[in-house]
């Protein structure tokens, strides 16, 4: 059932066995919006509906309205025209405080307020909705979890003590807290280094699949909109629509130089990023835990036929790759046997950042983690050469298809030239 965002404010609820919100249906309808001052309107007469349940990516150029567009959804900026409705409800003339109760909103650089604890920053909206202490408390936790934080460890920690992309998981634990039908995103990974992106990625897209929210999200970047994205809305100027639709139509189909231009060079390759490590498949791989005797290592070394093992900490998070002649300068301690595990990835991954992850490592495969990096399998190179091989043949016999037909195509017009109903060329 749709939630409705008036109805939908999660109450005390004792037993806490309430069924979580799901997503809402957002409909825009001619939005516009006007700035004092300004010759032209920022954002200009924008239709669009987005489904319950869905991520919708908004990209385009710097200053073509995208986040204006976004603050008009939650109210931050009041519209000059238009109507908006979520659930079905319109909220146009909704109380925007209230309004803002009920949709996450999470941007870049994470917007945590300083002088709050993770924990206070989390527990912001469930305070402000005045669930029961303990709920709330609970609430923190489950979110810290949530977003792959340990809830111990990092609960009375100020944002400052948080490295870039812990403050982009808190931000996130915190616009999800109040278990919000819809979560608004600004650009909420611009400001992290491209390896912690890719992971929180794959946390936004891991997350989502547990939460089903309706989730707009802002970028620049054309490669995080296809890997996140279920539709793509390409902006131009005043945020009109250049072109709504999946990645995969995009990609193949882009509407207009425009699109084209936004889509880049190789767009083939660009649909690695379609295809997730879970697609391909994991495979097991021989595993020991620090914890374990060297002795046993040892000889699940040489007892099992194989060469490697890959080593787990105690938390059973990838740490090292071991070779049997690792075995040697073991002397007694794995501290300086074995070389570290450089790169992990999980199975929301892309086929490219596994790949990329694959290739920087010697080992000719990557280990895949889960909730709190935990060990599930590995991916290998072969996996990931095959599967490349197919998109790269599919491409080919598409080209091959469009081509045959463009042949057809000329040989039916010569053909009718020749037998003198080419009525227009002589016209
Ligand atoms: N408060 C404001 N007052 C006047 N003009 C504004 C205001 N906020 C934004 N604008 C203008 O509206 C246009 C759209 O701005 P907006 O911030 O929505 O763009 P954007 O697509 O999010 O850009 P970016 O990718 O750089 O974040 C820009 O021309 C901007 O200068
Ligand atoms: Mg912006």
């Amino acid at each position: 059932m749709p939630s409705s965002v008036a109805d939908s404010a999660p109450g005390p609820d004792p037993s806490g066995t309430e069924p979580r919100s799901v997503g809402a249906t957002i409909e825009l309808e001619g939005l516009t919006k006007r700035y004092p001052g300004g010759a032209l309107p920022a954002v200009d007469n924008v239709t669009m509906d987005i489904r319950e349940g869905e991520t919708v990516i908004l990209v385009g150029p710097s200053g073509c309205g995208k986040s204006t567009l976004l603050k008009m959804i939650n109210r931050l900026i009041e519209p000059t025209a238009g109507r908006i409705r979520i659930g079905g409800e319109d909220v146009t003339d909704m109380d925007p405080v209230r309004l803002r109760r009920k949709i996450g909103y999470a941007i870049q650089a994470s917007g945590l307020f300083p002088h709050m604890t993770v924990a206070q920053n989390i527990a912001l909206v469930p305070k402000m909705l005045r669930w029961p202490a303990a709920r709330v408390r609970a609430r923190v936790e489950e979110m810290l979890d949530l977003v792959g934080l340990d809830p111990g460890e990092f609960h009375g920690r100020y944002p400052r003590q948080l490295s870039g992309g812990q403050q982009q998981r808190v931000g996130v634990a915190r616009a999800l807290a109040a278990d919000p039908p819809v979560l608004l995103m600004d650009e909420p990974f611009g400001a992290v280094d491209p390896i912690t992106r890719d992971h929180l990625q794959d946390e936004l897209i891991r997350l989502q699949r547990e939460l089903h929210k309706t989730i707009v999200f802002v970028t620049h970047d054309f490669d995080e909109a296809i890997k996140i994205g279920d539709r793509i809305a390409v902006l131009r100027e005043r945020s009109h629509i250049a072109q709504f639709d999946t990645p995969e139509a995009i990609l193949t189909n882009p509407a207009d130089d425009f699109v084209s231009g936004f889509v880049g060079a190789g767009a083939a390759l660009k649909r690695l990023n379609l295809t997730r490590v879970r697609d391909v498949g994991i495979t097991d791989y021989p595993t020991v835990s620090v914890d374990d005797p060297l002795q046993e290592i040892f000889t699940k070394l040489r007892s099992g036929g194989i060469n490697e093992v890959l080593v787990l900490d105690k938390r059973g998070r990838p740490y090292k790759w071991l070779r049997r002649g690792d075995m040697m300068r073991a002397k007694g301690s794995l501290a300086r046997a074995g070389a570290l595990v450089h790169d992990t990835v999980t199975q929301d991954a892309t086929l490219r950042d596994a790949l990329e992850a694959v290739l920087t490592d010697n080992t000719g495969r990557v280990p895949v983690t889960g909730r709190r990096g935990a060990y599930e399998g590995v991916v290998d190179v072969e996996t990931l050469m095959n599967s490349v091989h197919e998109l790269l043949e599919a491409d080919r016999l598409e080209a091959m298809d469009a081509q045959h037909d463009l042949q057809e195509q000329r040989a039916a017009q010569t053909h009718a030239e020749q037998e003198g109903f080419g009525g227009e060329a002589k016209a």
